[in-house]
């Protein structure tokens, strides 16, 4: 029997694979976050190989997941004070992707992540590797700017930690670059900090993706500190590398896992409630405007 040891989500689990390649034990995921599971793609008679869904079906899902996002209320300070949710920007089918922290103050305004200082140095060192930022999906581990600017709380992480899952299985990225300690925290499931690991690319299992995961300084705080600048662009420029190496191999899920880790319906819930405060704090327009934007109107992705 082989056994992949690390398996990141809200289930946690070592996934071993029997000699049929059948998984029996399952990481996190969401049924309810998916578009194509109600088409039997996750049937148990249909062959992972067979049932892939194809990147405008992923995008189309994306698109969902954004929706979601934006009517989100699960953390009640947070949805009180953003003016807009971050959900991320760039390539839905980006080989590359970062994970920053959380949505500041000018991210907050724009509704799209690392547009600030920290944004700057992000596509100064991506076009350094030759990339550019609409080839890559950058998002946070919060989709929402923790007031001010103070450091995201262990309950909103786990409030929101469920739709970068479900971004990172959508995308399908092969490389997962998290930025700085939240981020690297969070996907390693593992409280060593951004300085012990940064530049160390390993394999783990997020969700139901298999991913390289990648932790670097977060450009944030190397914006001050020359010798941490020096280390990101170091280890930026190992980054080309690991991407030829391609996706990790990935294991066959024969079935769509159950959904707990965010209750679609309980989104729902929150989203008339929200729906109902927003209209009476802020009138029918910001309603439509905050709830309803179309992520494409925005040039996310
Ligand atoms: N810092 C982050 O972590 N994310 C952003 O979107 C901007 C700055």
């Amino acid at each position: 029997m082989r056994k992949i040891t690390r398996v990141l989500g809200d289930r946690v689990a070592i996934v071993q694979l029997d000699d049929s390649a059948r998984v029996s034990s399952l990481g996190s995921g969401s049924a309810d976050f998916g578009t194509w599971s109600s088409t039997n793609a996750y049937d148990p008679g249909v062959s992972a190989q067979e049932s892939e869904p194809s990147a405008s079906q992923r995008r189309e899902a994306l698109k969902e997941v954004y929706a979601q996002t934006q009517r989100c209320v699960r953390c009640a300070e947070l949805a009180a004070t953003r003016k807009t949710v971050v959900f991320g920007a760039g390539n839905a089918d980006a080989e590359l992707m970062f994970v920053g922290e959380a949505p500041g103050a000018s991210e907050d305004e724009q509704g799209v992540p690392f547009v600030g200082q920290a944004g700057k140095l992000l596509e100064t060192l991506l076009g350094e590797i030759g990339m550019t930022r609409g080839e890559v999906f950058i998002a946070n581990v919060l989709k929402c700017r923790p007031p001010p600017n103070r450091d995201p709380q262990p309950v909103e992480i786990d409030n929101c930690k469920g739709y970068l899952y479900r971004q990172v299985e959508l995308i399908q990225p092969s490389v997962i670059c998290t930025l700085g300690n939240f981020s690297t925290k969070l996907l390693r499931e593992d409280p060593t900090g951004i300085t012990r690991v940064h530049g160390q690319p390993e394999v783990l299992t997020l969700g139901r993706r298999a991913v390289r995961l990648y932790p670097i300084f977060h450009p944030a705080a190397a914006l001050y500190t020359p010798r941490m600048l020096e280390t990101l662009r170091e280890d930026f420029a190992r980054l080309p590398d690991l991407l030829a190496l391609g996706a990790p191999e990935q294991v066959q899920w024969p079935q769509a896992p159950e959904l707990d880790d965010i209750d679609l319906a309980e989104v729902r819930r929150d989203a008339r409630d929200a729906d109902a405060r927003t209209a009476d704090a802020r009138g029918a327009d910001a309603t439509s405007a905050a709830g309803e934007s179309e992520p494409d109107q925005m040039g996310l992705f």
